[in-house]
């Protein structure tokens, strides 16, 4: 047998394995997936009842965030971030694996944000709500060197929590220092921690200055109101807004978002609790809007 000939064999060999196998793992992945159903039906509510509720959680929260976004598409349509930004996918990012914690930000919200970042080229943002500093960190690897981070949260003691807090219960859940995932990073020496009360801080030395703002701080709608009036107020003529939380379980971020899409162009972001607002925006709104 020639060699070209054996290379012939050789290859159909390889091609018809292939095949077979990509076809019998499709079937297992099948099996899988359906034996899910009867798992999660039978077995986990006897065997793990505390991940049976996590799961009908997430479900429940996904049927709930759902509803509300689709309730909403008059006020705050759903795009793609491409839609906004053309080529906003374009650059390489870095990102760190952090952890994700549970209602923080999901992976694909985080690389959003920091596309934004690599596109916009912000020379200043401010984040509300630092928690452990996985956004600020991931926002400061991606922000350009000449760049300054300011990023807020309540001083550390329980004696700093407001007696409205609306999340006692995630401040207690922090396994680290407010932005401990900052302290031993080399570019993290942009970044500036200010521990204050959101709305008793003095917000206007930041006045018309701030290129990218995130707002994730307190939900209640007291903080969402006066954080969301503070983040126009510091926006500069090219700045952007994100907040979090949209859609998902906190009911007074959609309703205090909705007040505001009726002066403001917001739009939310597919498969994201994101709600965007780009200063500079006004004619992506009136085309969208057939204005
Ligand atoms: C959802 S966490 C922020 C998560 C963070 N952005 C991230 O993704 O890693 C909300 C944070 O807001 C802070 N916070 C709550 N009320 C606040 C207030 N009145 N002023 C400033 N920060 C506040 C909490 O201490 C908490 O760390």
């Amino acid at each position: 047998m020639s060699i070209a000939e054996r290379e012939v064999r050789a290859k159909r060999f390889v091609s018809s394995g292939r095949s077979g196998n990509l076809t019998a793992r499709r079937i297992w992945n099948g099996l899988e997936a359906l034996s899910a159903i009867p798992y999660y039906l039978l077995m986990c509510p006897l065997t793990q009842p505390r991940r049976m509720t996590r799961f009908l959680e997430t479900l429940f929260d996904y049927q709930r965030n759902e509803k509300v976004v689709s309730g909403n598409q008059r006020l705050i349509p759903t795009v793609q971030p491409e839609q906004l930004f053309s080529n906003l996918f374009q650059n390489s990012v870095s990102l760190l694996d952090l952890g994700l914690r549970p209602s923080g930000t999901t992976f694909v919200e985080t690389y959003i944000m920091v596309c934004l970042i690599k596109y916009l080229r912000p020379k200043t943002i401010f984040e509300f709500g630092t928690f452990e500093g996985r956004t600020a960190l991931q926002f400061c690897l991606n922000a350009s060197e000449d760049s300054t981070i300011f990023t807020l949260d309540l001083p550390a003691g329980d004696s700093s929590v407001p007696s409205d807090c609306s999340c006692p219960e995630e401040l207690s859940s922090r396994q680290l220092p407010i932005g401990g995932f900052l302290a031993h990073h080399r570019q993290s020496g942009r970044v500036t921690q200010l521990l204050q009360d959101s709305a008793n801080m003095n917000f206007e030395p930041f006045r018309g200055t701030i290129d990218f703002i995130f707002v994730d701080g307190d939900h209640g709608m007291k903080y969402v109101k006066s954080d969301t009036e503070n983040a126009f107020s510091m926006l500069s003529p090219q700045g952007v807004i994100l907040w979090h939380d949209y859609g998902g379980r906190w009911p007074d971020v959609g309703r205090y978002l909705r007040e505001t899409s009726t002066r403001k162009k917001l739009y939310h972001f597919s498969r994201t609790s994101l709600v965007f607002y780009g200063a500079a925006m006004q004619g992506v709104w009136k085309a969208t809007h057939g204005m």
